[in-house]
């Protein structure tokens, strides 16, 4: 192969060991393409896999928030150019199989019925984002053209985790005037603020343990930040809503915080939950009164196609929100091991990186 077929891409070969290799270019088959990766960012869900905690294949790929150029346009893909500026959603639905006709594009079957957390192939189940170039299949449904007046670094957080707190706010059916609570204000759950002010809520509540992540709580829209670690969170939020928050988001994904969320509940309110679980996960009874609290519990899958990527790019576009201060920090691919460390340390007040291959 000479140099025009092979790429830099992160691989991940085992606990703690990605590293940044010369792998093989990838083509364009049938209703594909390859973009020429411009700027991708590392999630919360990679450090699980690069720690073990989720499994994938050595040899993959990682990486799943990809901004880029068309490069390569497979047969049967209409309406595209190479050259393109696209946004790629972290999800990837073919758009044909029973689970996206019934719209439930992120446990897309793949033909059949429906597989869970189907939908979320790069970096898990197919190469990802975290190189210099990315197949991306069924493109049809998944390229999404950015407007020109947007940059790369404006869109770059709409793949994944903005369109992940997004929906943890849409799941929780929030309506204009509730009170709701976010446990914890990581990238995912300041999205989930600042989906939750976009939706109408006038009391929006943010907990977090870290200062710099309460004061981005405030600038993604939280009117009150508590710090879990030196205040009794559920009585306070009971107090503040006298009785219970419309709606609670769980951002995190351990058994604290999902109880903490729960309590946080007054009766018929709903748990949008967002984080991640390992292990086993309970639900305290007196908090759902015995059953009888017309309580709701949602869990929600990023979603994406690019018509939610359209929908966000117009969300940005038109003002709403801006995440640019979300990216703190700036790695060349080459030296994406370095912003693995700082990502996964949280150090020096870091909340997404941006990888420029
Ligand atoms: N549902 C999805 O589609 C989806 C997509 C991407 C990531 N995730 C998951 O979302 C979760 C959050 O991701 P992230 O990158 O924002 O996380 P992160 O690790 O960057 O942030 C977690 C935050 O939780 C805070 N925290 C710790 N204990 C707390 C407590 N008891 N109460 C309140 N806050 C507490 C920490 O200070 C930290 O700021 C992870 O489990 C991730 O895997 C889900
Ligand atoms: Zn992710
Ligand atoms: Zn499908």
């Amino acid at each position: 192969m000479n140099d025009t077929e092979m790429m830099k891409a992160a691989v991940f070969h085992g606990r703690n060991d990605i590293r940044v290799e010369e792998v093989a270019r990838p083509r364009a088959g049938a209703g594909e393409a390859v973009i020429r990766i411009t700027l991708t960012t590392i999630c919360g869900t990679d450090l699980h896999i690069l720690r073990g905690e989720y499994p994938v294949r050595p040899g993959l790929i990682v990486g799943h928030e990809p901004v880029g150029v068309v490069a390569e346009l497979g047969a049967g893909v209409t309406g595209y150019e190479v050259g393109d500026r696209v946004l790629v959603g972290a999800i990837t639905p073919c758009g044909q199989c029973h689970a996206c006709l019934s719209g439930h594009l992120s446990q897309c079957g793949h033909g059949e019925g429906y597989e869970a957390i189907g939908g979320w192939r790069f970096g898990n189940t197919v190469n990802g984002a975290q190189a210099e170039y990315l197949l991306v299949p069924n493109a049809q449904a998944n390229l999404a053209k950015i407007p020109d007046e947007l940059s790369d670094e404006q869109v770059v957080l709409l793949a994944d985790i903005a369109s992940t707190g997004f929906g943890g706010a849409e799941s929780g059916n929030i309506r204009i005037g509730d009170s709701v609570v976010v446990f914890a204000q990581g990238p995912i759950g300041l999205c989930a603020t600042a989906g939750a002010k976009l939706m109408g809520a006038t009391l929006i509540i943010g907990v977090d343990g870290d200062d710099t992540r309460l004061a981005m709580s405030r600038r993604m829209g939280a009117d009150v930040v508590l710090d879990y670690r030196n205040l009794d969170v559920v009585a306070e939020v009971q107090k503040l809503t006298s009785g219970g928050v419309d709606v609670a988001i769980e951002a995190l994904g351990t058994q604290q915080t999902f109880e903490d969320a729960l309590h946080c509940l007054r009766p018929g309110g709903t748990l949008s939950s967002l984080g991640v679980y390992s292990g086993k996960l309970q639900i305290p009874y007196e908090a759902l009164a015995a059953g009888l609290g017309d309580h709701r519990i949602v869990t929600t899958l990023c979603p994406g196609g690019k018509e939610r990527m359209r929908r966000l790019m117009e969300v940005v576009r038109s003002g709403r929100v801006d995440f640019t201060p979300l990216l703190t920090h700036t790695f060349a691919l080459d030296k994406i091991a370095d912003a693995y460390q700082l990502f996964g340390s949280r150090a020096d007040g870091v909340l997404k990186v941006a990888i420029k291959p």
